[in-house]
């Protein structure tokens, strides 16, 4: 199926929420439905679309995969609450690190360390726990894009590339802002009314700090990009950027702490200017900045000796680093 995108100058929010409300309702028939939030605008953007069309009809959560943000999961559920909505949190990291023991390369850590236990595994017991044959997901228009021109493989993309999730996993999968990019996908939770923190955050990747570490994903290592990730967004967050991020490298550096060798790691913080994610420049942050957020990191990130700052453009950088 091609998708037509609809660009945010074209986009009729009221008419593009009933158009979908109804799309959902339709497709659920009398059924439950399952949404999964992520922390990004967009799942939460479906979300609200499908609890406007279900009411108690839609189960959400909220998968703790292990590799989430610094509180993150208890963020949500208040975020939500306040909205009306009930999401529950699953504690589905055991099985995540499972998936991603042992694997570097940045393609299977995404299709066997995310992709398949977020499918196959969390979401197919989700379903059947609560007898439901739909899952609703985010899926953007650049998502797509970037799966079907092999770019990398984002984890929610599967008709576009030839995979039919109902023959693969054994439920449909319902993408409600396919055909949207992120200035449409906000203006659309505005007009839901997500609040201003929720619907203006910076975006999210679905296989969320597994995306900024290179190398193998453990918990000891999650520990350390997680604790970079939160110095960074707290120094960042007035800057206006598009997105920005701390990413932790696999080669160590020699370093030096009270005059001994010190023999740790690297974390690289990328902060971008963009529209859609498409292309991206690196924002020019004050130099003071970059030091004060290089002197947190290194005074209270166990084993971090070096920060770097990137500076080249997206294409040929991506925004994220697997
Ligand atoms: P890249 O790294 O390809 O990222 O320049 C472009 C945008 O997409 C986000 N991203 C993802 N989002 N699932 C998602 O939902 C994914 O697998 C994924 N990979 C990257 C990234 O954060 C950026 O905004």
């Amino acid at each position: 199926m091609a998708i037509k995108e609809i660009p945010l100058e074209k986009l009729d929010t009221e008419e593009f929420i009933a158009q979908q409300v109804a799309a959902i309702r339709a497709a659920a028939a009398d059924g439950v439905a399952l949404s999964a939030l992520s922390g990004g605008v967009d799942s939460a953007v479906v979300t609200l679309l499908a609890h406007r069309a279900l009411g108690s009809q839609l189960k959400s959560y909220f998968i703790d995969t292990g590799l989430m943000r610094e509180n993150e999961p208890q963020q949500i559920v208040d975020w939500f609450a306040d909205l009306g909505v009930k999401v529950e949190v699953v504690d589905a990291a055991d099985r995540f690190f499972d998936a991603l023991r042992g694997l570097s390369d940045p393609e299977m850590k995404r299709e066997q360390g995310i992709t398949q236990p977020f499918y196959k595994d969390v979401f197919a017991d989700l379903l059947r726990r609560v007898n439901a044959n739909i899952l609703l997901q985010g899926t953007n228009f650049t998502d797509v894009q970037e799966t079907a021109a092999g770019v990398k493989r984002q984890h929610n993309v599967f008709e576009q590339i030839g995979i039919d999730p109902r023959k693969a996993f054994g439920y449909k999968v319902l993408e409600p802002i396919l055909a949207l990019r992120k200035p449409a996908i906000r203006a659309v939770g505005r007009a839901l009314g997500l609040p201003a923190e929720l619907a203006q955050r910076p975006p999210f990747p679905g296989p969320a700090l597994a995306a900024r570490i290179v190398g193998e994903v453990t918990r000891e290592r999650v520990a350390i990009v997680r604790r970079a990730t939160a110095i960074v967004e707290a120094c960042l967050e007035d800057s206006g950027a598009f997105q920005y991020l701390a990413i932790l490298h696999e080669d160590r550096v020699t370093g030096v702490r009270d005059g001994k060798r010190d023999f740790g790691y690297q974390i690289e913080i990328r902060c971008w200017d963009s529209e859609d994610a498409v292309t991206a420049l690196p924002t020019d942050i004050p130099f003071a900045r970059l030091r004060t957020m290089a002197d947190r990191i290194t005074d209270t990130v166990p084993g971090v000796v070096s920060v770097t700052y990137n500076i080249a453009a997206k294409p040929p950088s991506c925004i994220e680093a697997v």
